[in-house]
């Protein structure tokens, strides 16, 4: 089954092009959205919705962070994301018009599934599952579901699944946003034109493989490692340091990089490489000034930059140059970047890759 592959991870990472493209088929040839691909009750709830509340674990909490960023930029419409686990116990203040949108890779997820019936308990009826297994416990419990496509995931360190999650989470912010009157006919016309090139520009950041894993050594004899990110960006910051954790033992943390001085920095020395997840956007100013201030502590830089990021190398800054930035969607391209570079210390490390220590795929049980 894993035909010219080593792992399910690595397999998983490059059949990503075709799990976008699968998760997106609806869109193949659309030049306007339906609320219809959401469930049929989705034109006559979306109107309804004054914010979102957002409850996932892992990877899926992440994609549902990015989304934040999305959706009030986008749709103007507040959205907070919690922990399942923290949700489902917390004394929290239930709001009606809230549209409680639950994230799950398998479906199956313990405090994921508590949290939706403890948002239902609350009075919640606006729920949207967002999950890759369409029989699943969680997709059965919605008033709303959008089923990703991205086929079966072995390997425990999720990839596929999370990007063909963002896919459908940028779909569901351009929805709301024109049920919002927030979005304009040609805006939504490009937006659909970048979502349907994306299998073809994953496949432009899997093509850099090679660099990436040249960065490898770098790694896997270190202890810690600090990703940083802004912005949209800082999730994928998070997803990063979960992956390299996850599979190669290595400590590793990220925060938003504007955090530095108020803590962190204390930890910057030559032997904890700073991964920078750096693209051409409207923060990539103050994030050289964050990436100033790791290099005059003698801190190794590893950067992921794109298409006018403008970063030099020179000494103790490492340029990994990544294709032309692609605006809202840039996260989906900066992850595949760091899924491949975990999943390379890791082959240096040898770790069990797809399997790591402690971990299950499914975490069914509290
Ligand atoms: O199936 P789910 O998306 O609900 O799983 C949530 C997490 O357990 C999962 O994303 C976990 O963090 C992964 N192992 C991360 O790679």
């Amino acid at each position: 089954e894993l035909g010219d592959y080593s792992h399910y991870m690595q397999k998983e990472i490059f059949e990503q092009p075709q799990a976008l493209s699968n998760t997106l088929e609806m869109i193949s040839g659309a030049g306007q959205l339906q609320p219809g691909i959401f469930g049929a009750e989705a034109a006559d709830i979306f109107p309804q919705v004054d914010s979102v509340l957002i409850i996932a674990c892992g990877t899926s909490s992440y994609a549902g962070l990015t989304a934040k960023y999305w959706i009030e930029q986008v749709a103007g419409i507040a959205c907070n994301v919690e922990i399942a686990s923290e949700y489902r116990y917390r004394q929290s203040v239930a709001n009606p018009k809230q549209l409680v949108v639950v994230i799950s890779q398998s479906g199956e997820t313990a405090d994921t599934l508590a949290a939706l019936h403890h948002a239902k308990a609350q009075g919640h009826t606006y729920t949207l599952a967002i999950c890759n297994v369409p029989e699943s416990a969680i997709v059965r419990e919605t008033a709303l579901r959008f089923i990703t496509r991205a086929g079966p995931e072995i390997g425990v360190a999720s990839t596929k699944a999370f990007t063909t999650q963002l896919s459908a989470l940028f779909l569901l912010t351009l929805l709301l946003a024109k049920a919002n009157h927030r979005l304009s006919e040609d805006d939504e016309k490009a937006y659909l034109d970048e979502l349907r090139h994306l299998p073809i520009a994953v496949d432009k950041v899997l093509a850099l493989e090679p660099s990436i894993q040249a960065w490898s050594n770098h790694f896997a004899n270190k202890h810690h490692a600090l990703f940083l990110g802004r912005g949209r960006h800082y999730p994928i910051a998070l997803e990063g340091a979960l992956k390299l954790k996850e599979i190669s033992y290595i400590h590793a943390e990220a925060y938003p990089a504007g955090e530095l001085k108020h803590g962190p920095l204390a930890l910057v020395d030559s032997e904890m490489p700073v991964v920078v997840v750096a693209p051409n956007d409207e923060m990539l100013e103050k994030l050289k000034a964050n990436m100033q201030e790791v290099s005059a502590r003698g801190g190794q830089l590893y950067v992921f930059a794109d298409g006018g990021s403008a970063v030099k190398p020179s000494d103790g800054v490492h340029v990994l140059q990544m294709p032309e930035h692609y605006g809202l969607l840039s996260p989906v391209l900066h992850v595949v970047a760091l899924q491949l570079l975990s999943y390379h210390v890791a082959l240096v490390k040898g770790t069990d890759v797809d399997k790591p220590r402690n971990l299950a795929k499914s975490v069914t049980v509290e």
